[in-house]
């Protein structure tokens, strides 16, 4: 697969089908590294999927290849815990079928982009599970430092300016 042919799009609420189908993969093939639960995730209905992706404070990536959806991943801005210049990247998922051709990264890439536009944020951060070694490869090499360490996952922050 050429890195041209990964499309990163933004998610709207119309997609919720979609994102729910991702969404769930996600939980379901990667547990361990989401604070989410599959379980509870599968029963909420379109009302709870709508209202998600309308929210102002996050912004929801899709990566897809032709038609078909391989990859997810979201933006938190201003999401009360964090200082208001700082916006946090979470929610990666890509297909176990699409690994290692740079979704990830493109996913990565297109959001430290996103948070540039908006002047307050400073920072970026993500928060990864300590044995998550391809995603703490993934933000290393994407020139996140680690500033910490939060309970069972690490905290990764890059200036953005
Ligand atoms: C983590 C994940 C999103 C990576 O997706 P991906 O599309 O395969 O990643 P990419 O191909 O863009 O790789 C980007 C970088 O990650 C690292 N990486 C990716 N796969 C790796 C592997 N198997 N081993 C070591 N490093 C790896 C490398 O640094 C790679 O850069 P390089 O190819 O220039 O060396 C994917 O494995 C996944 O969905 N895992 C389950 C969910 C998860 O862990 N999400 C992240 C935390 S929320």
């Amino acid at each position: 697969m050429h890195s041209k042919e990964i499309k990163i799009t933004k998610v709207n609420p119309s997609d919720w089908e979609s994102y729910k189908k991702i969404r769930l993969d996600a939980l379901k093939n990667a547990p361990e590294v989401y604070s989410s639960k599959y379980s509870e995730a599968e029963l909420y209905d379109q009302q709870y999927w709508r209202t998600l992706l309308s929210d102002i404070n996050n912004i929801y990536y899709f990566a897809s290849i032709k038609d078909e959806i391989i990859g997810v991943a979201r933006i938190a801005l201003n999401d009360g815990k964090e200082a208001r210049d700082t916006a946090v990247l979470c929610g990666l998922y890509v297909n176990s079928k699409y690994r290692k051709q740079g979704v990830a990264k493109s996913l990565a890439l297109t959001r430290l982009d996103e948070c540039f536009k908006y002047k307050e944020i400073l920072k970026v951060r993500t928060y990864i599970k300590i044995h998550n070694h391809i995603a703490i490869t993934l933000y290393r090499s994407l020139e996140f430092n680690q500033i910490g360490t939060k309970e069972d996952e690490i905290v990764f922050e890059k200036l953005i300016r």
